[in-house]
């Protein structure tokens, strides 16, 4: 891609950022669309995040994707924080304003939804109960999503029970319809699932490298949507399971491609879509 003087840049702030799959992902949307734009790994430490993100609009950057271990930093750092992003307690989109400040924003909760909506059309999270497996910052947009799109009851369960019960705190503390959550014990966590409309993983088990996710999937009814945030392998054990039982899945990679869409948008100008040639593209690495 040639690059004019007037080239629109943005990219991504992590510490190591040499996994993170956004530069390949927003890379492929601006050759699409033709843009004369940039999208940059930048691998920033810890102790030089605030200096680089105030040197963002000096630069010129209209923004960036702000990844492990800068969403909390972002969140203290940003000039103006949405409320979602206050909720979730992490920002991991940072959009420069025309007067030069920082908005920080967070675009799980939409990427979570969002993929659920386009992978099962018609889902609404005020089906019934959803059991959400694990409570960290994954889990805290997810269930964010799951409050704000209607969902009655909430079941969150972690190995750290303290953990889901600072969740359930922070996430409650805004009163807001549905947004009942109950912790229970990892221990019961097949026994969770009677009655569910949905279960996620939110954990790192099943990813490639790690533990495999142990859980009984008999209590389930068949109609569940099954979902998980990990994408590496693409089809988890757990989603494996649950399709053999003829159980609807959503497989994790989408919320990456959706949670990406809202930022492409403010940075570049043009609302992408997320395709099956773009899953190939960024899935396939
Ligand atoms: P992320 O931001 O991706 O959610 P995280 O904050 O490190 O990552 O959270 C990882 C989640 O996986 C947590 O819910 C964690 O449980 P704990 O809070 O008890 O640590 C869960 N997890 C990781 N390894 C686990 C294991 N071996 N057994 C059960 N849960 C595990």
């Amino acid at each position: 891609m040639i690059l004019t003087g007037k080239a629109k840049l943005a990219g991504v702030l992590g510490w190591p950022v040499g996994h993170s799959r956004s530069p390949r992902l927003h890379g492929f949307w601006l050759q699409q669309h033709g843009i004369d734009g940039a999208y940059l790994p930048l691998a920033v430490k810890p102790e030089d995040f605030e200096a680089v993100i105030r040197a963002l609009p000096r630069m010129g950057f209209r923004g960036a994707n702000v990844t492990v271990p800068h969403k909390e930093a972002a969140l203290a750092l940003a000039d103006h924080v949405d409320p979602l992003a206050r909720r979730i307690g992490a920002v991991n989109t940072l959009v420069v304003r025309d007067d030069g400040s920082l908005e920080g924003r967070n675009t799980d909760a939409f990427g979570f939804i969002e993929n659920l909506r386009q992978g099962c059309p018609g889902f609404s999270a005020a089906r019934g109960p959803a059991v959400v497996l694990g409570a960290g910052g994954a889990a805290r947009a997810v269930v964010a999503a799951l409050q704000d799109d209607g969902c009655p009851e909430i079941r969150l369960l972690n190995r750290s029970r303290e953990r889901a019960e600072a969740l359930k705190a922070d996430l409650e503390t805004v009163v807001m319809p549905g947004g009942n959550i109950t912790v229970l014990p990892w221990d019961s966590r097949a026994a969770a699932l009677n009655d569910a409309a949905l279960l996620v993983n939110t954990t790192s088990l099943g990813m490639t490298g790690q533990p495999p996710l142990e859980i009984s999937l008999a209590a389930l009814p068949t109609d569940a949507l099954v979902t998980d945030i990990v994408y590496a392998p693409l089809l988890t054990d757990l989603l494996r399971a649950a399709q053999s039982r003829g159980n609807p899945i959503v497989d994790g990679l989408g919320m990456l491609l959706h949670q990406a869409r809202p930022g492409f948008e403010a940075w570049f100008g043009v609302s992408p879509k997320v395709t099956d040639e773009l899953r190939t593209f960024v899935g396939e690495l």
